[in-house]
């Protein structure tokens, strides 16, 4: 059993901003799953939106960001965010992110829905440079533990307590050590979930392996809301290819003069749908291609940049242009086949400007939460920056509340009585690929009612027979994965169910008007 000041379930964006502000008065523990850099942050490409420009304005990120959330944001949390990105951009700064400059300012490029350029960057590989400059900051901060390999299972609250409560207090995480298979309790005074996005839980994805909801499904399962989980954005172009699966094609290409292409016609098809053409928001056009490959018949259709000058093209691709050229496609040249694909969890975990969630003592950033920044669609480059605003509000609420938090009581030990080693690995690789299928194909770009009814259906099923493993069986990382990707599946299916009109990534031929009053979608546990 290990105790810390603070425990933060995860080192992406949201978990290292937190822990380097903790650490000046605080110890902490990051624990994350498989590899230190394994979450999304490390494979952001377009960068991070702010004010910078002398033209620009908070009022107008702020209402770019609105339209985008097509109405559903909390316009405090909007502004809280806004205000706060270029302060944000700053700190990168003074930890060495490269970022690109234009003589003495930063470089601004452009991503659908901004009425600006707003978006600093670092090439086409924003995250990994983000993702290094944090890392390298926390392992040279003495009061900062990282430890990579540890699946976290479920929080520990006062039902773990030697002395049962039922407070709902939440004291850390039991957590499974990837190496040694053993369940570890950890325990702090405060708990800071930051585990990214649930994309893995359909078939087609921009997110590591490693999004599987885990944040969210433990959150529920000790007790706190999460809101506006059918708001599931697909990005409009992930790389079509046979053999590489996720790889993301940024929204920058199109920010930079990008245009998509009919690969039957070559017509250019996005002015017939949005004013804004290539540039609209992600929802628009990942409808707009869905469309046009449903009533085609086509696999994908062509982004094409060729018409901009090659030695511009490699400047400002120059990760994009590489590993498409190893494919067989020299986007200097030729169109880029691609596909919508899953990309971002706007809903989650219900937080407060402070990070709070409603349990006490739990704190979340980032990806897994719901702070009302997103609403019903997410502005691009808008969630790093959430990540870097809310990991710095909810350390700054810890650091100026410490006082009142309690000390760990004595917790109960993870309880492997009454499992036995799994002799039937193939039943959480056959759920797994089941539960992706279902969700791609029946809770999609454009919904039905009926379409979900048959995806509740099924992990109603499913739920008795993973659950009945779960309950027979040693715990793995898969497991665990399987077990959140299935609970989150519920949330989306349930949250999608109950939401009566189409709005922002929300769109159901059922009910395809949006009522005049947004409201969010709250699921109580
Ligand atoms: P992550 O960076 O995903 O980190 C999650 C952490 O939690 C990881 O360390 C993981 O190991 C850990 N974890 C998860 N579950 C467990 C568990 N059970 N136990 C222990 N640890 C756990 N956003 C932008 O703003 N701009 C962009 O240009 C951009 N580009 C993107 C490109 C791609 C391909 C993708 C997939 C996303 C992109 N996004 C972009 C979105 C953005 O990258 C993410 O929203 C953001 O990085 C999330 O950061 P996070 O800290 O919340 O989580
Ligand atoms: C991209 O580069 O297109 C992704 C940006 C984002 O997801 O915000």
């Amino acid at each position: 059993m290990s105790r810390y000041d603070v425990i933060i379930v995860g080192s992406g964006a949201a978990g290292l901003t937190a822990a380097l502000a903790l650490a000046e008065q605080l110890k902490v523990l990051v624990l994350a799953k498989g590899t230190l850099n394994g979450g999304s942050t490390a494979w952001a490409q377009g960068g991070i939106a702010a004010v910078l420009d002398a033209g620009d304005t908070f009022e107008e990120h702020i209402r770019d960001t609105m339209i985008a959330g097509a109405g559903l944001n909390r316009q405090e949390t909007v502004e809280f965010v806004v205000e706060r990105a270029p302060h944000a951009i700053q700190r990168l700064v003074q930890l060495g992110v490269p970022f690109n400059t234009e003589g003495t300012n930063l470089h601004l490029t452009r991503e659908g829905g901004h009425s600006h350029r707003r978006i600093v960057h670092v090439n086409d590989a924003t995250g990994w440079a983000v993702q290094e400059a944090l890392l390298n900051a926390a392992r040279k901060h003495p009061n900062i533990t990282l430890l990579p390999g540890r699946s976290c299972i479920d929080l520990i609250t006062g039902r773990h307590e030697l002395r049962y409560s039922a407070s709902g207090r939440v004291w850390g995480v039991y957590a499974l050590d990837e190496a040694s298979g053993k369940v570890e309790a950890h325990t702090a005074r405060a708990t800071i979930l930051a585990t990214g996005g649930a994309g893995r839980v359909y078939q087609y994805s921009t997110a590591p392996r490693g999004a599987t909801g885990d944040g969210i499904a433990m959150a529920w399962r000790a007790g706190g809301r999460v809101s506006n989980m059918e708001m599931m954005q697909f990005h409009p172009t992930c790389l079509y290819n046979l053999e590489v699966k996720n790889f993301l094609i940024t929204e920058a290409v199109r920010g930079e003069g990008g245009h998509l292409l009919n690969p039957r016609t070559g017509h250019r098809f996005m002015p017939d749908y949005d004013e804004r053409a290539e540039l609209a928001p992600r929802d628009i056009v990942a409808r707009a291609i869905d469309a046009e490959i449903k009533r085609d018949g086509l696999d994908f259709v062509h982004l094409d940049i060729s018409h901009q000058p090659a030695d511009f093209v490699k400047h400002h691709f120059p990760n994009i242009y590489e590993k498409l050229l190893a494919l067989g496609i020299d986007m200097t040249t030729q169109p880029i086949p691609v596909v919508p694909a899953q990309h971002y969890t706007c809903g989650g975990i219900v937080i407060d400007l402070d990070g709070r969630t409603d349990l006490p003592g739990l704190y979340a950033a980032g990806e897994c939460t719901e702070s009302g920044l997103h609403g019903a669609n997410r502005l691009a480059s808008n969630s790093l920056l959430e990540c870097f605003v809310f990991g710095e509000s909810a350390a700054a609420h810890i650091l100026a509340n410490w006082d009142g938090f309690d000390r760990p009581p004595q917790v109960r030990g993870w309880d492997e009585s009454r499992v036995t080693n799994s002799d039937e690995e193939v039943v959480i690789q056959q759920n797994w690929t089941e539960i992706r299928r279902f969700m791609w194909n029946y809770v999609g770009i454009v919904r039905t009612t009926r379409r979900l009814e048959r995806a509740a259906h099924r992990i109603t099923m499913l739920t008795g027979e993973v659950e009945d493993y779960y309950g027979h069986f040693r715990v793995s990382t898969d497991l665990i994965e399987l077990r959140n990707l299935l609970q989150t599946a519920d949330l989306i299916v349930r949250s999608a169910l109950a939401r009566h009109e189409s709005r922002g990534l929300h769109y159901t031929l059922d009910y395809p008007h949006t009522s005049k009053v947004a409201r969010d979608t709250v699921l109580v546990p």
